[in-house]
């Protein structure tokens, strides 16, 4: 079985370098048309450049067609003019990898507020305004593919990248409303946590390490999620050529009565309220109010 993006538009930010250029090249090559977007900054997100030019050099010379935007995700404006670019030039826009990323890693105690709402403004609502540019095209078209990129950081935390780490779970909290506004109009939703050999990790992942986290390792997982047939709501985690899932669960509601809804009782109860048995994943929040309904009736009933 081969998956084929022929006939598909594709806007990918941060796609000048690292896994961004990864999947422009990749979704190029099995046919779409690809917007390869990056401002060109460096890894704090200082200062410009034609990297996204460049990548769409490469994918010129290996006959895929793209073009080159070198606005900022943190412009609501230049994400609509974008999209207006790639609709009026190729008819619409099928897919939507937000990737453009950068980092201002510090101790929480050290870490200046400009630095935790630069890396929230990038991520989280840089990812925010591409997806409200294209969403409106996606269901007019009843078509839509959409990732987010988070990060181990945001799903389980890493010292120093509190700012990171927030606008990161933010992305998975994004996906799992979108996912649920997207359904009727065949807009599917995921989330990526990838682990690859970048500038970003330059300086963590051990130099032996670095040829296999290749980015080339995290393309099939990125572009299985935004093919024709991807899942929706899903969080996966790809590196070095290993894949798997992470979820949100929750257990079933203990019900404490009158007497016991104290502080007292409470503490007296932590042990059963956060045994995992019976975990289950939600597929929307009214589900945490359903659980809770039900640990009352079943109670009462008791
Ligand atoms: N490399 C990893 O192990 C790893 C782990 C977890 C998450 N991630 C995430 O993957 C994504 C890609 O990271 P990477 O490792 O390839 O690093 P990278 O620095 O090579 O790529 C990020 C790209 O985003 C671009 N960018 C930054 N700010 C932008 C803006 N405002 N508008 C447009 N483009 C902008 C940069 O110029 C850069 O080319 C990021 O979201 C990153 O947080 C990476």
């Amino acid at each position: 079985m081969s998956i084929s993006f022929e006939g598909r538009v594709a806007i990918v930010t941060g796609a000048g370098g690292g896994l961004g250029r990864a999947y422009a090249l990749e979704l190029a090559r099995r046919g779409a048309k690809v917007v390869v977007n990056d401002l060109g900054g460096a890894r704090d997100g200082s200062g410009a450049s034609d990297a996204a030019a460049q990548v769409v050099e490469e994918i010129r010379q290996g006959g895929g067609e793209a073009i080159a935007d070198g606005s900022s995700v943190t412009e609501f404006d230049q994400m609509q003019a974008l999209v207006a670019r790639a609709k009026a030039d190729w008819g619409g826009v099928h897919v939507l990898i937000n990737n453009a990323g950068i980092l201002r890693d510090k101790s929480f105690t050290k870490m200046d507020p400009a630095d935790f709402d630069l890396v929230v403004k990038v991520h989280l609502l840089g990812s925010a305004n591409a997806t409200k540019a294209v969403w409106d095209v996606m269901r007019e078209q009843q078509y839509g593919r959409i990732l987010m990129t988070a990060s181990s950081t945001g799903l389980f935390g890493n010292f120093g990248q509190a700012n990171y780490g927030a606008a990161k779970l933010g992305l998975a909290g994004l996906t799992k409303t979108l996912y649920l506004e997207g359904a009727k109009y065949n807009v599917r939703v995921n989330t990526l946590a990838p682990v690859a050999a970048t500038r970003m990790t330059e300086d963590i992942l051990p130099e032996a390490a670095f040829k296999l986290f290749a980015p080339e390792n995290v393309v099939p997982a990125a572009l299985y999620l935004v093919s024709d047939d991807a899942p929706s709501n899903a969080i996966v985690g790809a590196g070095a050529g290993a894949f798997h899932t992470a979820w949100v669960t929750m257990n079933p509601p203990l019900f404490l009565s009158e007497e016991d809804r104290t502080v007292e009782g409470f503490a007296a109860n932590w042990a059963r309220i956060s045994d995992r048995a019976g975990d289950f994943v939600p597929q929307s929040g009214s589900e945490q109010s359903q659980a809770i309904l039900s640990a009352i009736q079943a109670a009462l009933k008791a």
